[in-house]
């Protein structure tokens, strides 16, 4: 790490629904503008220098929420995949989906499908959308996996090391993360790349997801590059 932008920063899109609530809006309502700021902070990362931008969307938790809330949310990640198509064709911008894509609907998997192939080439920004994931079960399904291939003989005890690990999660081939951000006041990792974040250095904002934009980005930025000049790390 230098003084240098983050390479790669994580976000935990927090708090859609008190910004609604804070305005007498249902929550739903929260969550199709903080899609907005996505579809802003996206651009913003890009022309700032950041090369990988991982948001988390939806948590294996969030099925907990009320169905009308799951519903629209995931009417809302249908509606944004195909935007998001259109802006990373424009832009050369490589999509990912990280998550189990087993729970969701065909239709949300077939998007995701053509979204992933239809990018896995392009150079610019690498955004990783988080849907229906948790970072144990993340390990979970890496493990179960693992177990597999050496009860099939093709792999030994010895094979399994740090690096076997990162390249057999969902973020196979994409750097740690330099800087996760939360908004909305919280101070928990919330099952987020568990793994991944062994070193990343971490920054809270109160602000809610929905106002999140390139200044409160830029911020982030400035406190990781002062930590990095005060702690040097080499
Ligand atoms: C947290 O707010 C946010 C979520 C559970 C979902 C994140 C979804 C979005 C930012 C919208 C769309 C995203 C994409 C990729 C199109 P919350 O509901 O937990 O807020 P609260 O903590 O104030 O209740």
């Amino acid at each position: 790490m230098g003084s240098e932008i983050p390479a790669h920063v994580a976000i935990i899109m927090d708090g859609n629904g008190r910004w609604a609530k804070r305005r007498n809006m249902p929550r739903t309502y929260g969550h199709v503008q903080g899609a907005k700021t996505v579809e802003k902070i996206c651009r913003d990362a890009d022309e700032l220098g950041i090369r990988y931008l991982t948001l988390y969307a939806f948590s294996t938790e969030n099925w907990n929420r009320p169905g009308g809330e799951v519903e629209a949310l995931m009417e809302l990640f249908h509606k944004y995949l195909g935007i998001c198509y259109k802006n990373a064709m424009e832009n050369d911008m490589c999509c990912r989906i990280i998550g189990d894509k087993t729970r969701l609907s065909q239709k949300l998997r077939d998007s995701m499908a053509k979204l992933e192939g239809d990018t896995a080439d392009h150079k610019g920004l690498h955004l990783q959308l988080a849907i229906n994931y948790g970072a144990r079960d993340e390990i979970a399904r890496m493990v179960r996996h693992t177990v597999e291939e050496a009860l099939n003989g093709g792999l030994s005890v010895n094979d399994i090391d740090e690096d076997y690990i990162s390249s057999h999660l969902d973020t196979a081939g994409i750097p740690d993360p330099d800087l996760l951000i939360r908004t909305c006041g919280e101070q928990r990792i919330s099952n987020y790349l568990l793994w991944q974040c062994a070193y990343t250095e971490f920054y809270y904002t109160d602000t809610a997801w929905p106002d999140f934009d390139r200044d409160e980005l830029v911020r982030a930025i400035n406190a990781y590059q002062d930590r990095d000049r005060r702690y040097g790390k080499v």
